[in-house]
């Protein structure tokens, strides 16, 4: 199977710096996997991402496009960590668009990228990624069980939601301006993506690697179906 797998920047990269037990960790199963499958990760920026864009807004740049670039050059550093956990199994770029992912997934490594253009975030470049290799399943990782109808961090009372459809889900999220640094449950440019080409999609909390090989291996796993 082909897979596209989208790790949360606030689960690779908590604070500024990448969390090094959860990257080789991730990147132990991203090998097992990779022996049976074809697997693209695309890497957030997380806290790093914020922190740049914090910085360069306190510091007067207005341009919302430059800030967006400064969340993919994160987003690109984290990807760029995870490539030499992976050493010889990751193919050594970091792709920049749909052309370079197609590309990079000829080769047959696992294919690592970050950001792609201003004004999304990486769980778009996941499903866009997808699209452009013709990946069978698209899986979300978080640091949260799946979607919830509010977010769960901030209001205990959220109910999880284990099946939604796309179109449910771009209400849940469509008022939600895609801001440099934004956090959504899932970004509405990825799931317009999910809604124009019926791929499957899942959000899973990616901390749990056993879950996520379960929900790529078709087995029983906690989480949420996107339909
Ligand atoms: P992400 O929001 O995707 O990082 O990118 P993240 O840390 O993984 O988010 P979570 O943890 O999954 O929620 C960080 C920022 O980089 C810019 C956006 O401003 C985004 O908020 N970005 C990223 C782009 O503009 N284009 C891209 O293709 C990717």
């Amino acid at each position: 199977m082909k897979i596209a797998i989208k790790i949360g920047g606030s689960v690779l990269c908590p604070t500024e710096s990448p969390d090094m037990d959860f990257v080789d960790a991730l990147s132990g199963t991203l090998k097992g996997l990779s022996s049976e499958h074809r697997i693209i990760v695309v890497v957030g920026g997380g806290r790093l991402a914020r922190k740049m864009i914090k910085d360069a807004r306190e510091s007067g740049e207005e341009s919302t496009d430059k800030l967006h670039m400064l969340g993919i050059e994160a987003a690109r550093k984290n990807a760029s960590v995870l490539i030499k956990a992976l050493g010889e199994d990751a193919y050594p770029g970091v792709p920049k668009n749909e052309d370079g992912v197609k590309n990079a997934a000829e080769s047959g490594k696992i294919v690592v990228l970050g950001g792609f253009r201003p004004g999304q975030t990486t769980d778009a470049v996941a499903l866009q990624s997808a699209e452009a290799t013709g990946s069978d399943i698209v899986v979300i990782g978080t640091d949260v069980k799946g979607v919830y109808d509010r977010d769960p961090k901030k209001d205990k009372n959220a109910k999880f939601i284990s099946v939604i459809s796309s179109t449910e889900l771009l209400d849940l999220v469509e008022t939600e301006l895609v801001e440099p640094g934004a956090k959504t449950v899932v970004d509405p440019v990825a799931v317009k993506v999910i809604e124009k080409t019926g791929i499957k999609s899942i959000v899973v909390d990616i901390r749990n690697m056993e879950n996520l090989v379960n929900a790529v291996e078709g087995r029983d796993f906690e989480g949420t179906v996107i339909e």
